[in-house]
């Protein structure tokens, strides 16, 4: 029996009981044996609405297994099939590091100051953000998140992506020179206009994948592929994201490839198992890579073998490759997770 079989068997045992999610990064085989594929917002929507499955095997990364163990059940475990699958970007953002820029930055700044965090965060920069009266975000709801929180504060913390941050402001028509930049290494805030003109304050974090697409790129890409509609993640640097076409989360990214007509050409700038999908699953376009050289290495370290794994031992009472959230830290980052969720 080959191990998709095993997997598809021991699926068929659990029934109801197991749910298998997974992020449009994955593999392809591993995207076959799931039950939701979605981008960030919808997996954490899926797993806060389904109360019905026991193991919730999340084949991701650990920011994605922790956000759904804070939001489903106590009694429904989570478990990361691949675990040392990590995110260098939610790894560029420590509690540590939080708090002492918490400390820097009210001091600079009297008035006050909301923290976002992108979902792809450690739990406890969640639980600071909640603790301070902030929220979390994804990149499919990320101008509706920065604007309720500009009603709440007079400016925001953004991190641990400044692209992210800078792309969605700018868009909400902050301009680029009321934006600051906090260097989360040596604990400094540069910016250059007036200090109380200071809209936002962006963490020096980024996702290697995206924030290694250049401007360069782009504009090859308009030379090899004139007719083609060129389409980035927001990850992506502000000066990518300026001169594309559009840009947006993943889901944005699949569907505005799905709802073009036959015929239609796209370049697009993310991860390559996405974009690979997207150009088989629409035969009558024509979908390029912006990048190749675009690969998440924690997103492609699950895989058939240690997916099968998991899911014996689950069945053997084995339950290591749980993912759990402290209490403590669940309940403060349940306030920033589901003040996003509520908008
Ligand atoms: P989205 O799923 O929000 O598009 O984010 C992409 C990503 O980098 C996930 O790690
Ligand atoms: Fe992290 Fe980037 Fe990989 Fe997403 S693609 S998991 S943001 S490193």
């Amino acid at each position: 029996m080959t191990t998709t079989e095993k997997i598809k068997e021991i699926k068929s045992r659990l029934g109801e009981d197991l749910l298998i999610l997974a992020h449009h990064y994955q593999k392809d085989e591993i995207v076959a044996l799931a039950d939701f594929v979605g981008d960030s917002l919808k997996l954490a929507q899926y797993a806060e609405k389904n109360k019905r499955a026991k193991y919730i095997v999340f084949c991701g990364v650990h920011f994605m297994a922790e956000t759904a163990d804070m939001l489903t059940e106590d009694d429904q475990l989570v478990f990361l099939p691949a675990q040392s699958a990590g995110c260098p970007m939610a790894d560029m953002a420590d509690i540590a590091q939080a708090e002492r820029a918490w400390e820097i930055l009210t001091k600079e700044f009297d008035e006050s100051i909301i923290p976002i965090t992108y979902i792809n965060s450690r739990a406890d920069i969640k639980a600071f953000c909640g603790k301070h009266g902030g929220s979390s975000v994804t990149s499919g709801n990320a101008p509706k998140v920065m604007k309720w929180g500009f009603e709440q504060g007079k400016r925001i913390l953004f991190l641990p992506d400044m692209h992210l941050g800078r792309n969605t402001a700018k868009e909400m028509g902050v301009p680029l020179e009321n934006m600051a930049s906090y260097d989360r290494i040596k604990g400094t805030v540069d910016y250059v206009c007036p200090k109380e003109d200071v809209k936002l304050i962006l963490w020096n974090g980024y996702c290697h994948v995206h924030h290694a697409i250049k401007p360069e790129m782009v504009e090859n890409a308009r030379q090899l592929h004139p007719n083609a509609k060129i389409v980035v993640h927001p990850e992506c640097p502000y000066e990518v994201t300026s001169i594309s076409d559009g840009y947006g989360s993943t889901e944005y990214l699949i569907n505005v490839v799905k709802n073009a007509p036959s015929g239609s050409e796209f370049v697009i700038g993310t991860e390559g198992n996405l974009v690979k999908r997207v150009a088989r699953e629409n035969p009558d376009k024509k979908v390029y890579i912006l990048d190749n050289k675009s690969y998440c290495i924690n997103m492609n370290k699950t895989t058939l073998e240690n997916l099968l794994e998991t899911l014996e031992e689950i069945e053997d009472g084995d339950f290591s490759r749980q993912i759990t959230v402290s209490k403590s830290v669940t309940e403060n980052a349940l306030v920033a997770l589901k003040n996003m969720l509520s908008l």
